[in-house]
């Protein structure tokens, strides 16, 4: 078991997160208890929940649809309207279990209801775990753009059940990895080298809570992302922009996936700002390569990724500013790079990818 110390919270890991969490509502005064989460989750996570938690015996719970389109207006707005009648008052508290759209999603309806209600999160996936779960970042989508509404708004506690992965499909695992190795890119060489060289990372708990433990690190300095927050980034200019570009369509990439791609990207723009190395290059290209296998990006999708890279959150004065790496182990905030170049990086990324 071990605790971290956020902003405010704590972060508690491993098999006595639950008994944590009866502690927690030992302590706290709620009115009333909202569980979101969605199909997945209820059948796989809320079961293990609700028999360890007997104050949650009375909890509304509110399903969403799994995936990445319940990050939608239409579906905060229906949380709201049920948290309305079923009287939510201030004193309510949300609970998010599930996945990082669960945690966004729900910590973002609770951030503004009511001018902000608590809530805690019970990461149920991967990627949640390692990182969506913590840091305060709630939002949902607008179309097809990523996260443009939101709150930074950090929960009254994490709760980490490792168990809960049990459940979790191979693909969405991977997908939370690739959150991983961003975090020992930016900031960990020696993490990196570890994780380089397994073929198979089979220690999950611990490459996970070394991995929440750097991003809690990073977000303590910078809740807001002024600065150095924007490391975390990494990866998601390019990225997000093909997330979004893919949405909806057959070749519909998770949110991990995308970023695989983006950081080989971005780390090809890192060693032509000459950032990295040829060789700290070839290691990130090959490690990532391998351990993701990713596919090639159409040509006939180029333009819409830059397009949508011209409208990131990170951009200023009309320029695309991106994270580059600053060797492997540190990064680079507020690095100017053009559409040309996205697609330069995409055209290097592609060739990379067919090469045996
Ligand atoms: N707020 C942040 O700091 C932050 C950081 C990174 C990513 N994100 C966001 O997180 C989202 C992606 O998160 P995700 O990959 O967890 O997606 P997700 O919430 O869609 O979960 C992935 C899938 O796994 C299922 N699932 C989750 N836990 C399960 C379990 N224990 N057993 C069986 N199935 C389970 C879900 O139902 C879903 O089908 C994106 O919207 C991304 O923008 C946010």
């Amino acid at each position: 078991m071990k605790t971290l110390k956020s902003i405010g919270y704590s972060i508690e890991l491993g098999s006595d997160a639950l008994t944590q969490l009866n502690q927690f509502f030992k302590k706290e005064t709620y009115s009333s208890y909202f569980i979101i989460c969605d199909e997945n989750t209820l059948t796989h996570c809320l079961p293990t929940l609700l028999s360890s938690c007997k104050a949650l015996k009375d909890a509304e719970v509110i399903e969403i649809e799994s995936g990445e389109a319940s990050k939608d207006i239409e579906i905060a707005t229906h949380i709201w309207q049920t948290l309305i009648e079923l009287k939510a008052d201030k004193q309510a508290l949300i609970i998010n279990l599930g996945g990082g759209v669960v945690s966004d999603l729900g910590g973002f309806v609770a951030s503004v209801y009511k001018r902000g209600i608590d809530f805690i999160n019970i990461p149920t996936s991967l990627l949640a775990m390692a990182d969506a779960s913590v840091g305060g970042k709630t939002g949902i989508d607008l179309g097809t753009v990523k996260n443009v509404i939101g709150t930074i708004t950090q929960p009254k506690c994490v709760f980490i059940n490792f168990d809960f992965l049990h459940s979790l499909p191979e693909r969405h695992v991977n997908n939370g990895l690739a959150e991983v190795y961003k975090m020992a890119l930016i900031s960990d060489a020696n993490f990196w080298k570890k994780l380089s060289t397994q073929k198979n990372i089979t220690n999950l708990e611990s490459v996970i809570t070394k991995s929440i433990s750097l991003k809690n690190t990073i977000v303590k300095k910078d809740p807001f992302e002024k600065n150095s927050r924007k490391a975390l980034n990494f990866g998601h200019t390019i990225g997000h922009a093909i997330e979004s570009v893919l949405l909806g369509t057959k070749n519909e990439l998770l949110h991990g996936e995308a970023i695989v791609i983006g950081m080989m990207a971005e780390a090809w723009l890192s060693y032509q700002k000459k950032l990295v190395t040829k060789t700290a290059l070839h290691d990130i290209i090959s490690v990532l390569k391998a351990t993701f296998n990713p596919q090639t990006i159409l040509p006939s999708y180029m333009d819409a990724i830059t397009t949508i890279a011209l409208n990131d959150k990170k951009n200023s004065k009309n320029e695309i500013r991106c994270v580059l790496l600053n060797g492997v182990g540190d990064y680079k905030i507020d690095v100017v790079i053009t559409p040309a170049q996205i697609k330069k990086a995409l055209e290097y990324y592609n060739s990379r990818i067919i090469e045996n």
